[in-house]
Order: structure tokens, then C-alpha cells, then sequence
């Protein structure tokens, strides 16, 4: 399965999610490779901070931040379980590309009454995918949610029968994520008990599921 993490919004968590599912799979057993399909190769960064921390290599990095990335994409998925693609924010032609390459788009978003979570933009985008893969599944993924607010509430509301519909799995605000994110390291390595680890293990069963 090809999962694009998508938004054009910045800092809602691609990347970090990305990193994440990649890496759950990876250690379930699972051959991944992840695109880093964003100009800012932030992925890349990470795995060479990683590199120089001396951990072990999880799974592939390759930076595809072009174009041509739905035609090179079938190729990395003949020899892995799982693709996943950390996309890039604001950049419409390297965004649909991932959208062309992708089974499912996830779209990370955080809790908010007003903002550009479902921003006609991003659905715009998926709308014309569909044109060429019709089968393209997208789901909302709520992320940085403090859980009881009544604003992770009501966006979980928002989204509930909406369409794209809301993965059940949500991402708590963890300062883990942060923290770790500096020495390469992933929530689970830290502490594989942490609420973090659970919720990044749930999202990755959840997302498995769609699996076509
Ligand atoms: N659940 C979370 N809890 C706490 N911090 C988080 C969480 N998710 C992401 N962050 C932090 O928020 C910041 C932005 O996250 P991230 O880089 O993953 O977003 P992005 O969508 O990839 O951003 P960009 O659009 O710039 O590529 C990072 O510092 C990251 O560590
Ligand atoms: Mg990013």
C-alpha cells in the first residue's frame, strides 16, 4: 500500500507521522520505504541525524521531491510492504503527484473550530485525483489532540460524517514527538509503553486495515 501523508497546511505533523507509521511497520516485520517528497528533505534530515547518532537503519529514505513522483513510485512499492510519502506543504504540482501515487491519502489535522483543515484547496485536489484513481481512499487523521477539550471535541464532530471521513486513531499533543525528533529517534524507541507508542501502534493497525 502507497500511503501519502498530505496537507498544504505546515506543521500539522506529515512528517512526523510519516516517520512513525514507517517506522511501526518497520518494526512489526514489514519491508518500508518512505518518499520524502518535500523540497525541505526534513525525513532526510532526520535519518542522517539518526545516522550520526549511531542507530540502527529501520527503513529506506529516498528523496523524490519531483514531478515525476507517481511514475517512480510503482517501481520503490514492487519491493515493499508499505510506501509512505512525507509530502511537502503549499506546492500543488508535487502534492498531486503524491495524490497520483498514493492508495491512501492521509491528511493530518489539528484540532480547530475555524481553520483550514478541510480547505477547499485540499479537497479540490483529491476531487481531481479521483478522475485518474478512482479508488484513491482519504481519511482526516487528528493530530496534537488534547483529548476531553471541548475543541478536540467538536472537531471530532465536524469531521465524523464527513468526507473524507476521521480515522477512529488519534494522536495525542505529546512533547515526546518533539523532543525526540532531535536525537532521530521515534516515540517507540524511547518508550514503547508511552501513550504516544500506543497511539502511533493503533494509527498503524488502523491504516493497515485500509490496506486494498
Ligand atoms: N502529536 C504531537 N505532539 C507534539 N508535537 C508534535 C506532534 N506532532 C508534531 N509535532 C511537532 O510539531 C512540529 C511540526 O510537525 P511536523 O514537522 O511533523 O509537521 P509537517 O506537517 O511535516 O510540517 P511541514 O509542513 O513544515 O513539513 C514538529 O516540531 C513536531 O515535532
Ligand atoms: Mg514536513
Amino acid at each position: 500500500m502507497i500511503v501519502a501523508l498530505l496537507n498544504q497546511k505546515g506543521g500539522v505533523g506529515k512528517t512526523t507521522l510519516a516517520l512513525h507509521l514507517a517506522g511501526q511497520w518497520a518494526s512489526e516485520g514489514k519491508r518500508v520505504t518512505l518518499i520524502d517528497a518535500d523540497p525541505q528533505g526534513s525525513a532526510l534530515d532526520w535519518s542522517q541525524q539518526r545516522a550520526r547518532a549511531g542507530l540502527p537503519r529501520l527503513f529506506g529514505i529516498v528523496g523524490l521531491a519531483r514531478d515525476t513522483l507517481h511514475r517512480e513510485a510503482p517501481e520503490l512499492a514492487r519491493d515493499a510492504d508499505h510506501i509512505v510519502i512525507d509530502g511537502p506543504p503549499r506546492i500543488a504540482g508535487l502534492m498531486r503527484s503524491a495524490l497520483l501515487a498514493a492508495d491512501l491519502v492521509l491528511i493530518p489535522v489539528q484540532p480547530s473550530p475555524f481553520d483550514g483543515w478541510a480547505s477547499a484547496e485540499m479537497l479540490a485536489l483529491i476531487t481531481e485525483a479521483r478522475i485518474y484513481r478512482p479508488d484513491l481512499a482519504a481519511r482526516f487523521v487528528l493530530n496534537r489532540c488534547a483529548a476531553r477539550t471541548v475543541i478536540a471535541r467538536e472537531t471530532a464532530e465536524t469531521l465524523a460524517d464527513h468526507d473524507p471521513p476521521l480515522l477512529a486513531a488519534t494522536i495525542g499533543q505529546r512533547i515526546a514527538f518533539a523532543d525526540l525528533a532531535q536525537t532521530g529517534r521515534l516515540v517507540f524507541e524511547a518508550d514503547a509503553d508511552s501513550m504516544a507508542a500506543r497511539e502511533i501502534a493503533a494509527l498503524a493497525t488502523e491504516v493497515g486495515r485500509l490496506s486494498p
